[in-house]
């Protein structure tokens, strides 16, 4: 395997530069490492096959999403598990990082990221690395939708219609990243006051909020939900698989996340953590999520973006304040007040 790993990588070209130099090199270093994935299943698997192979390393994987890794680094950072948390929205990684749960860390991949990814890392004091970006949307089942009659919606505001009384479903933002780029992207597009006025009026609608952030992009393909919010490319995995759904990327702007990684501080396996954090910032290992079906915009130059993966040049996008949505106090803040105000609140 190691052989054939660099008659590969030889035969592949110099197109992998650095990375392809460093992955070529017989694996050495065998162990073990532990990572927490915040991204899809479906994703996380194939990325652990495909570093085991390279490097002879063993991956122990587990997959929650970002608000709950979070919450499971936090809770054992007297005696850490994990090594590198993989993937999430970025704002809990940049708290994680202000929290001192996460090492400082600079990757030689650096020079090779786009400047949104390399700005997360600056931003954090090189404490987590942007890996991807997606922007926040919705999606609607389009057969269940042609049955009620409604027009399509097209804005956040058409999500407080009656209408759709019961037919929206979004992750909770305790437990989501997802949903909470949601809270912190009304919060900026429309002021605080408004926001929250929105959230309490559309929680109405919502039948359901579930602890993944893309689970409602599911929900809606398979008609279980009318509308689905999540990240536009949670959608498109549905869509080019067939389903109903059309995603809308809403009229008023958006926000979106820069998905990110960082290493664990005090983890089990220091140096393994770092042969996966080069590796997945590399564009070989990034293009397998496009494989996956997973269609966001990968954080190296050198990485192909997926065809399918929505254009972020061509989305209304907001300028996403991450250093205080990210930061532990407005996080803490906006959770809480939407635990009090909106999850709480009778329908
Ligand atoms: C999905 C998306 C990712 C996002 C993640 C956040 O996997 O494809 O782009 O980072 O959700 O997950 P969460 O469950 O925390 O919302």
């Amino acid at each position: 395997m190691k052989i054939s790993t660099s008659l590969r990588a030889l035969a592949s070209g110099a197109t992998l530069g650095l990375a392809g130099l460093l992955w070529s090199l017989p694996a050495a270093a065998d162990g073990e490492l532990t990572v927490y994935c915040s991204v899809q299943e479906e994703w996380c698997r194939p990325m652990v096959q495909a570093f085991e192979r390279e490097t002879g390393i063993k991956v122990n994987m587990t997959r929650k999403s970002s608000g709950e890794t979070l919450a499971q680094v936090k809770a054992e950072s007297a005696n850490p598990r994990g090594d590198v948390w993989w993937g999430g929205t970025g704002d809990p990684h940049l708290q994680a990082a202000e929290e001192g749960l996460t090492v400082e860390y600079k990757s030689p991949m650096l020079a090779e990221l786009q400047p949104w990814a390399a700005s997360q890392a600056e931003q954090s004091g090189y404490k987590t690395v942007g890996i991807y970006a997606g922007a926040l949307g919705y999606s609607f089942n389009t057969e269940m939708l042609g049955s009620t009659g409604a027009a399509e919606p097209a804005c956040w505001a058409d999500l407080l219609k009656e209408e759709f009384r019961d037919e929206i479903q979004v992750a909770n933002p305790n437990s989501s990243g997802t949903a909470y780029t949601m809270v912190a992207t009304l919060v900026q597009l429309m002021g605080e006051d408004k926001a929250f006025e929105f959230m309490k009026g559309m929680h109405k609608n919502v039948n359901q909020y579930t602890k993944s952030g893309a689970a409602p992009a599911r929900a809606a393909a398979t008609g279980e939900t009318l509308i689905g919010i999540t990240f536009q490319h949670d959608a498109v995995t549905q869509a080019v698989q067939g389903a109903p759904v059309k995603v809308v990327s809403p009229c008023e702007g958006t926000g979106y996340e820069i998905g990110s990684m960082s290493i664990i501080k005090g983890g089990p396996n220091p140096d393994n953590a770092k042969k996966w954090y080069d590796w997945a910032l590399t564009p070989a290992a990034q293009e397998l999520g496009a494989a996956a079906n997973s269609f966001q915009v990968p954080s190296n130059k050198n990485a192909k973006a997926p065809k399918e993966a929505p254009d972020l040049s061509t989305i209304k996008l907001i300028d996403y304040d991450f250093a205080k949505y990210g930061s532990k106090d407005e996080r803490t803040r906006l959770l809480s007040k939407w635990d009090a105000e909106v999850g709480a609140a009778p329908k």
